[in-house]
């Protein structure tokens, strides 16, 4: 057995409620968006409040490391070099909170309706970083953490976290740890509790379509020049084929398969298609022939357009062939897809398919592998049992769609593995208006993350 008596953390917990999630406020109130340079004192303002929040949880130390864009928080907590070490990795930047309008309350103005927290960053991921501080905070007073710990908070993930690869690079000595823990991914439900084993990579891209040098009256030259937004849509829909899959030549070339049993046991996990279409609001789905929709977004690739514009969007009518027309794209790779193979890939495609009478051009941005997990680790039995002492339930583990750059770094550089130990739900709605955050999900992942220690450092011994 482990000496953590989890009644403790839980009293803890009931005791302190109020103030840990008035202290998530006072996080959640910084709009540290790190896309827009607009809040880039927001965004240094949140890296100040994280290292008060860590010395305060009772870290030895806590500094601001400065990088060439958003800074990262780095702490300590050393217990004793004869024990494990875990490195907990999350993220205080938030996505923009745009369109504001959509919001129901001021997105930078948390408030608690229905048990939930609703603010942006609610749930990805400071709500989610900041549990990790609380279960700092709860095992000091418990006589001490069972392990070392080491935080890595940063403030560009939702931008690719370009400076942490560096910073990665740069600080292996000081970054040495026995596993990265992490808490930014979902469980299918609270009924289902599930630890993430894949994350898809990524590959973005921005497109631009050139036609004529200048806009042309619509009338004058409609139907006799080509008008670039109706090439690009072509161009578009050309990227799929009648079975959804994708044209680019090569594309799947790479991707790792898996086997009938494989995918038989993720297909096993809890899904219901209705539930799914009503939650959307969709009558039916789309995606690629032959594969279920949990197949499709975990262990699958995908290509979307994220925005696309040109011409006259303006109020009224303006008869206008335009010049120009611009795309951003994405696509979700699978294990095995290099980002930056598929990037050169789409765009030699892309080129290819323009006709003569345009010029296309394809910027890529930022991009990232995907990663598997393996569940015969000591790390992934911890996380389990972590779970089974919390939630009363044994995990499920499932592939999510979405991305994490940095974590196929920790792996490459670090060469150590990610414990994904998110506790988001679908509706949570993180990157769209009205994010928020269950306030169980908050106290549960909070003693989940300390039975986590505990249950790592008992099996370590
Ligand atoms: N926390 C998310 C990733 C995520 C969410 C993984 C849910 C699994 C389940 C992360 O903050 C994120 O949004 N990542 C970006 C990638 C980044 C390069 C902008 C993404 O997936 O779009
Ligand atoms: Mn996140
Ligand atoms: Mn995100």
């Amino acid at each position: 057995m482990i000496n953590n008596p989890l009644e403790k953390t839980r009293n803890y917990i009931e005791e302190n409620k109020d103030r840990f999630l008035n202290e998530l406020f006072d996080l959640l109130r910084i709009p540290s968006v790190s896309a827009d340079s607009k809040f880039k004192n927001d965004v240094q303002q949140a890296a100040g409040f994280v290292k008060e929040s860590l010395i305060k949880a009772g870290a030895d130390f806590a500094e601001i490391c400065q990088t060439a864009g958003h800074p990262i928080v780095y702490a300590e907590k050393n217990i004793s070099p004869e024990l494990p070490t875990v490195l907990v990795y999350g993220h205080y930047d938030v996505q923009p909170a745009d369109p504001y309008e959509l919001w129901d309350n001021d997105p930078f103005s948390p408030v608690i309706k229905n048990e939930r927290i609703y603010a942006r960053g609610a749930c990805d991921d400071k709500g989610q970083a900041y549990m990790h501080i609380k279960a700092l905070e709860i095992m000091n007073d418990q006589g001490g953490a069972p392990c070392n710990l080491k935080f890595m908070i940063e403030g560009e993930e939702e931008v690719g976290s370009p400076n942490l690869a560096i910073f990665v690079k740069e600080n292996t000595e000081k970054l040495k740890a026995d596993l990265v823990l992490i808490s930014d991914t979902g469980i299918i439900s609270n009924e289902h509790p599930s630890i993430t084993v894949g994350l898809r990579g990524l590959s973005y891209v921005e497109v631009e379509v050139t036609g004529p040098n200048r806009d042309l009256h619509s009338g004058i030259y409609g139907g006799a020049v080509a008008n670039p937004i109706n090439v690009l849509c072509d161009m578009i829909a050309s990227l799929h084929d009648e079975n959804k899959h994708i044209t680019v030549p090569g594309f799947y070339d790479k991707v790792a398969e898996l086997n009938a049993q494989e995918r038989e046991a993720l297909n096993k996990a809890p899904f219901d298609l209705e539930q799914y279409k009503s939650e959307l609001d969709i009558d039916d789905i789309q995606g690629e022939k032959g594969f279920t929709t949990l197949e499709r977004t975990g262990i699958r690739p995908s290509l979307d357009v994220n925005g696309i514009w040109g011409g006259y969007i303006g109020e009224g009518a303006k008869t206008v062939l335009p010049s120009k027309a611009y795309a951003k794209i994405s696509m979700r790779l699978v294990p095995n897809q290099l980002s930056g193979e598929i990037t050169e890939l789409f765009q030699k495609h892309f080129e290819s398919i323009a006709p003569d009478s345009v010029k296309v051009k394809v910027t890529p941005h930022h991009g990232g592998e995907g990663v598997v997990v393996p569940t015969d680790s000591v790390g992934y039995q911890a996380a389990s049992q972590a779970f089974e002492d919390a939630w009363g339930k044994a995990p499920i583990p499932t592939r999510d769609g979405g991305s994490i750059p940095i974590v196929a770094m920790f792996q490459k550089v670090l060469g150590l593995d990610s414990i994904l130990l998110g506790f988001g739900l679908d509706e949570d709605a993180i990157h769209s208006p009205n994010e928020s955050y269950g306030v169980f999900n908050y106290f549960k992942g909070i003693e989940t993350i300390v039975q986590f220690h505990h249950r790592f450092a008992a099996l370590k011994k």
